[in-house]
């Protein structure tokens, strides 16, 4: 599959079958985070992995979009070791831990699994369950697994607005 294809194929997997993701792929998932860019390549981020049932069932807490995935990824952006622009102070942290995320919800495309990038979570209630300190922002929740039979793309996924719309060749 060329990238085109691979990035297209994606789509938000809201239902999972509940067989679990097998560790070599987790480990497959979190190498391609790894491998993301970030600012002065500080890096600054964490990775939660869920996958215990404990861990998973205190999701439940968090968000209602948790769809009941056999794995959870949480992105977490490093607020104290992340670069910042010296023009306004810009901290790249949460721009770092969105290339993270896509990297991890592209790789769980080759892989033959699916996620859905989760932003709707109580940020405390995910702090509380998981002792996330004061300097670490969660950014995303990855609810992760394979599709369930017969998953298909919301409507929403095909929807995208006309490139004519979205690009500006040589504004001056
Ligand atoms: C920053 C961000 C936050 C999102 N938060 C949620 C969410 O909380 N719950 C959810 O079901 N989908 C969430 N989504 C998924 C989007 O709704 C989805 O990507 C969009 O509708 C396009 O559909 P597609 O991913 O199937 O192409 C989020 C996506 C992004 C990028």
């Amino acid at each position: 599959m060329d990238f085109l294809e691979l990035a297209k194929t994606r789509y938000s997997v809201r239902s999972f079958a509940p067989q679990p993701v097998e560790q070599e792929k987790v480990d497959l998932l979190l190498q391609a985070a790894q491998a993301a860019p970030t600012a002065v390549n500080f890096q600054p981020y964490r990775i939660l992995v869920l996958q215990e049932q404990e861990a998973l069932s205190k999701l439940k807490d968090c968000t209602r979009y948790h769809f009941d995935a056999p794995l959870a990824l949480v992105v977490l952006a490093d607020h104290a070791t992340s670069w910042k622009r010296k023009y306004d102070g810009k901290d790249a942290a949460e721009v770092d831990a969105a290339i993270v995320g896509t990297h991890i919800m592209l790789q769980a495309v080759a892989l033959g699994l699916g996620s859905t990038w989760v932003g709707y979570f109580d940020p405390s209630a995910l702090r509380e369950a998981y002792h996330v300190p004061e300097n670490l922002e969660p950014v995303a929740v990855f609810p992760v697994g394979y599709p369930a039979k017969g998953c298909k793309p919301s409507a929403q996924h095909t929807q995208r607005k006309p490139l004519e719309e979205i690009v500006i060749y040589n504004q001056f």
